[in-house]
């Protein structure tokens, strides 16, 4: 059942989308993205009155926790990490909706307390039977969790009530687990009640490729292999791995943000435009993108991958990957990982798309450039244009989020010099309000049931389907190259635009 206020015209997008009566169980409270990210989304949504007044929140652990130890946590974290300023109010509100439930994930009388614990809050709280099951654990365990969840009655959906599951990435770490990952789930949940995080769709500045390319009759004509000469799209960090030793090794750098972050972002880029916003419609035009992909013959010239060194980091001294802490000294783990990938339609045919993501580089950027061709003619001397570079349209994805054209203009003065300069648009020069976080975002669709914004299983299957050929690629090789820290990437990665004669742009 959709809940509606009757106050609202529900035609009136001007309005606040609001969740109606609802709850959330989050499996692995005790980790990173639970504390960094969805306990403060959770309370952002709440400071603006997006949640139902009888939201609940129950925690499930291994800890021996009463309700108040569960919600001090939820304190501490919202403190540290919450977007929006702390109002006593709005915490006191909903921290009333905190229950913990302590239990192993095999422990049945666990799942049975669960239980209990969710029948008394739609009582008490008026959630009406309406949870979504948020896995913010290793996959490993997603078997056990959904087993549990069904054995005990807990999915089914009474009386027009819903029950949804939401999970985190890695959707598998190839084409065979992801599809064993997918048949747990679908065993025990229908297609429409899984929610697959991409984080990187919740970004206003992602959801922005859209809106300029299909609001604008400016860009589309020109979105095309007539005019682009290839696109670069870079997702470079400064950090390194921090304490996330135990689910990086073996993961590395294209199976942790390439083969979902980065090729959601090439499907916005490179689809055709949807028939309507809804989740059907879009997934079919990215999945056609995602089946478009041919890789290069020669994947030892078009790929690259490299692991930090010791260097420097925001004028500190830093250890190199293989001396971080729980790091085998002999892991062949990349960081950083660069491929080129060819999107076979009309559209784009002869266009490379270049990829390139890696932790301990020069800065934190995510950007999408749009390099264009060279104009055919110049009727201007060389010596004049020698600073010209190619036109390019870069969507900054974050930080400094916005929108920067590259095009060549005169240089006041008598001569008819000709150079490089900028025109930007930037987020907070032309909006007021700050954008929301992607998980708030996300956490809200996944309340009010809206997928479009979720990949769906097809789109995670096709995405494994162009990477596994390159991890086994790399598989055979050996190590991967080093490169230092602070600096932006292993040179091979040169090379490889190189041999096209490109370079990468240092954003
Ligand atoms: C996550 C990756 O999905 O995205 C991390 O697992 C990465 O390794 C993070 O650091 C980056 O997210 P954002 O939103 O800060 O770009």
């Amino acid at each position: 059942m959709t809940w509606t206020n009757p106050l609202r015209d529900p035609e009136d997008r001007r309005l606040p989308r609001i969740a109606g009566p609802c709850g959330m169980v989050l499996f692995g409270v005790t980790g990173d993205l639970s504390r960094k990210k969805v306990m403060p989304a959770i309370y952002d949504l709440a400071n603006r009155g997006l949640l139902p007044p009888g939201f609940s929140l129950v925690g499930f652990a291994r800890r021996d926790w009463a309700d108040q130890d569960f919600a001090q946590i939820v304190h501490d974290s919202v403190k540290a990490h919450a977007r929006t300023e702390f109002r006593e109010e709005v915490w006191q509100q909903l921290a009333e909706g905190f229950r913990f439930v302590p239990g192993d994930f095999d422990d049945d009388a666990a799942f049975e307390r669960l239980r209990r614990t969710i029948e008394e809050l739609d009582q008490e709280r008026g959630t009406g039977g309406n949870h979504a099951f948020y896995l913010a654990i290793p996959p490993g365990f997603f078997g056990n969790v959904v087993g549990q969840l069904q054995e005990h009655g807990l999915t089914e959906q009474k009386d027009g009530s819903w029950r949804r599951v939401v999970v985190e990435k890695p959707f598998g770490h190839d084409l065979e687990s992801a599809r064993e990952l997918n048949n747990i789930l679908a065993g025990v949940f229908p297609s429409g009640s899984i929610f697959r995080i991409d984080h990187y769709l919740g970004k206003e500045t992602v959801q922005n490729i859209l809106a300029m390319r299909f609001a604008n009759e400016l860009f589309e004509p020109i979105w095309n292999s007539n005019y682009v000469d290839h696109v670069q799209i870079t997702m470079a960090e400064d950090i390194g791995i921090g304490g996330r030793a135990g689910y990086y090794d073996g993961i590395g750098a294209a199976r942790d943000v390439i083969q979902n972050h980065l090729l959601q972002l090439m499907c916005l880029v490179a689809m055709e435009e949807p028939t309507s916003f809804d989740a059907e419609s879009l997934r079919i035009e990215k999945q056609k993108v995602l089946s478009s992909v041919v890789l290069p013959r020669r994947l030892d010239l078009t790929t690259a991958r490299g692991q930090y060194a010791p260097g420097w980091a925001g004028g500190e001294k830093v250890n190199g990957f293989l001396e971080e802490e729980g790091i085998k000294k002999t892991s062949t783990t990349e960081t950083y990982a660069a491929v080129t990938l060819n999107v076979d339609t009309r559209r784009w045919a002869g266009v490379p798309f270049y990829l390139r993501t890696g932790k301990r580089l020069g800065r934190r950027v995510t950007e999408v450039a749009i390099v264009f061709k060279r104009a055919p003619h110049l009727p201007f001397s060389a010596t004049a244009t020698e600073e010209l570079t190619q036109n390019a349209l870069v969507i900054r994805v974050q930080p400094d989020e916005g929108m920067t054209i590259r095009f060549g203009s005169k240089v006041p003065g008598t001569a008819m010099e000709i150079r490089d300069v900028n025109m930007d648009f930037v987020y907070g020069g032309s909006f007021t309000e700050s954008s929301p976080e992607a998980y708030e975002r996300l956490i809200l669709d996944v309340l009010l049931g809206d997928p479009p914004l979720f990949p769906r299983h097809e789109e995670v299957e096709l995405s494994w389907k162009i990477l596994d050929p390159i991890l086994e690629h790399w598989g055979r090789k050996g190590k991967p190259e080093p490169y230092a820290s602070g600096g932006w990437g292993p040179e091979s990665a040169d090379k490889m635009l190189a041999r096209d004669g490109r370079v990468w742009r240092r954003p």
